[in-house]
């Protein structure tokens, strides 16, 4: 609460003749509805007991009706508890519209990219977690005033197109691509690497050599191999398309690392004449990282000229750089990669670049095992698709809403509300358990928990008039705590875009879920009496759109039923 701060920062500029910004925090109830400790601050410089000041601070303070009571705890704590109709009225006074948005990030440029899943392999759940929380940093760039660019960063280059067409050659047919389309291209996938490795403990390497010549054939432009890739990709794309409307994620753009990779070899040469890149013997290209702490240098380009990864993403950061001048660069991408973007970025200093680049990594999902072990999410063909993964989530949804008369529609809000919020359940980082019981839990840390309690807001507000009676002489004390939380709400998405962390507007919309069953539990609201009706819809008016923009940051819709 700005109004309250600003109230003590005047206090302490009169009392003590010094200018101090003011930290509020929310202590437990039992201690008061906001507390400082800015008397313990301010011992050192005012060579002051703690207490003392806080005495001070707290006597002016009461002079001011606003509060209910001002207590000093321990060192010199100061609790503050406010009348419930002043939260109110300040909760009036600062809503709108977008209620819980700022300009934070106002006149920067930032590019997301996310889920970006490779071409050679059906979706699976190894992008879930990119998408999700990619999807809701967007969204929270969004909130906080920045301009927001998105790219998926396709995985369409490199070994795996070889491994395509030579496994497709070998394993499989028309007959079979005809039939699974994208399914077999990964089933061939999968079973060619295989083979490739089998080859290799062998000693010999026929299938690798022959992945090489496609990928070379690919490189010159040879015109069956870039019939192949074409139709391998369309195939893929349109999977990958699928999948992503089913998450509902989009992107603006779809720059994958085949748009990148010539562009890469001429950056490479450019670094080699300007002495950032050095070549081995052998011919390969590196970019030595020594002075920013690595010691082990980044490999530009193989040693018979081909592109890597980091050639591909060279030109990304240097073609990003020209088009859009971003401020900042988000990369949502496994925690598997790590050392390869802090050697990335160090690269990208090297060449003087000095957007700030963030990669934006997560903890693996886990599952429970039958005897009750976690393990990293895995199926008996070594992935688990995201194709089915949803499909199990709408079956398991409509298990929920067992036999009642709730839309297609609906059904997929709730599977894809318990998925995604499962998502955010810890901060990113952590391994996330994913469990089927509790990502649908009715009464737990879940996407429907919320949802419902949305819905139930909805119906309420659906079935009573917001009746326009003077309520002004409303005391709202009954509302108190969930008023409390209201007015936290623009700080927790301040601090969610801040840190890059959804995770703490799920919790949060978790706690406003919890605080409203209270409040239903002890407060009528259909049958009370007309002021108590008038004030306590309105109240859960600002519930609802706070349900409605917190959820939507997460990229989890309210079904209309449940
Ligand atoms: N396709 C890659 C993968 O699935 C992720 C791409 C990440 N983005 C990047 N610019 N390298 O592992």
């Amino acid at each position: 609460m700005d109004t309250i701060s600003q109230l003590i920062r005047t206090v302490l500029a009169d009392q003590f003749g010094l200018d101090q910004s003011v930290e509020l925090s929310r202590p437990d109830s039992q201690f008061g509805d906001y507390s400082t400790n800015v008397a313990l601050q301010l011992a050192k410089p005012l060579q002051k007991n703690p207490r003392e000041i806080a005495e001070v601070v707290a006597s002016k303070l009461r002079e001011n009706p606003i509060f209910s009571a001002i207590t000093i705890a321990g060192p010199g704590f100061i609790n503050l508890r406010l009348h419930a109709a002043y939260i109110a009225d300040e909760l009036n006074h600062a809503w709108s519209q977008t209620y819980g948005e700022n300009t934070d990030g106002a006149g920067k440029t930032v590019i997301v990219e996310y889920p970006s899943p490779n071409m050679a392999k059906p979706y699976s759940v190894g992008h879930l977690r990119p998408g999700n929380q990619g999807w809701a940093v967007k969204r929270l760039m969004e909130a906080t005033g920045w301009h927001v660019i998105t790219d998926n960063h396709l995985g369409d280059y490199g070994a795996p197109f070889g491994i395509w067409v030579v496994g497709f050659l070998e394993f499989s047919s028309e007959a079979a691509l005809e039939k699974d389309g994208v399914y077999e291209l990964g089933r061939v996938y999968i079973q060619t690497k295989k083979a490739l490795k089998e080859e290799k403990e062998r000693g010999e390497s026929v299938l690798a050599d022959e992945v090489q010549a496609w990928l070379l054939k690919l490189e010159q432009g040879d015109h069956q191999a870039k019939a192949y890739s074409e139709r391998f990709n369309a195939l893929s794309l349109a999977h990958i398309h699928a999948v992503m409307a089913r998450l509902h994620i989009s992107t603006d753009y779809e720059l994958g690392e085949a748009f990148f990779a010539p562009r890469g070899k001429a950056a490479v040469q450019t670094l080699l004449t300007s002495g950032i890149a050095t070549q081995n013997a052998d011919g390969s290209i590196i970019v030595p990282l020594d002075e920013y702490g690595f010691d082990v240098p980044l490999l530009v380009q193989k040693s018979n000229g081909a592109a890597l990864y980091a050639t591909t993403d060279l030109a990304t950061i240097l073609y990003r750089e020209e088009t859009w001048h971003p401020d900042r660069v988000i990369y949502a991408v496994g925690s598997e990669q790590q050392f390869y973007f802090s050697q990335l970025f160090a690269m990208a200093k090297k060449l003087g670049i000095q957007t700030e680049l963030y990669h934006l990594w997560f903890g693996f999902i886990d599952q429970l095992n039958e005897d009750g072990t976690r393990e990293k999410m895995s199926s008996r063909r070594g992935v688990v698709l995201m194709e089915e993964l949803l499909d199990q989530a709408d079956a398991k949804a409509r298990e929920i809403v067992g036999g009642r008369d709730i839309s297609d529609d609906d059904i997929k809000k709730v599977a894809l509300g318990a998925i995604k919020f499962s998502d955010f359940a810890a901060d990113r980082r952590t391994n996330i358990l994913f469990d089927w019981n509790s990502i649908f839990a009715l009464t737990g840390f879940s996407g429907p928990y919320i949802q419902y309690a949305a819905v139930r807001v909805n119906k309420i507000l659906h079935d009573n008039e917001v009746a326009q009676t003077d309520i002004s002489a409303y005391a709202y004390e009954t509302e108190k705590s969930l008023l409390l939380k209201l007015t936290d709400y623009p700080d927790v998405v301040r601090l969610a875009a801040r840190e890059l962390e959804p995770h703490k507007v799920a919790t949060y919309l978790y706690e406003l879920a919890r605080e409203l069953n209270r409040y239903y539990e002890t407060t009528r609201v259909s049958d009370a009496e007309p002021i108590e009706k008038a004030a306590r819809l309105q109240v859960l008016e600002k519930v609802r759109h706070i349900f409605g923009h917190g959820l939507s940051l997460l990229g989890i819709e309210i079904p209309s039923q449940m």
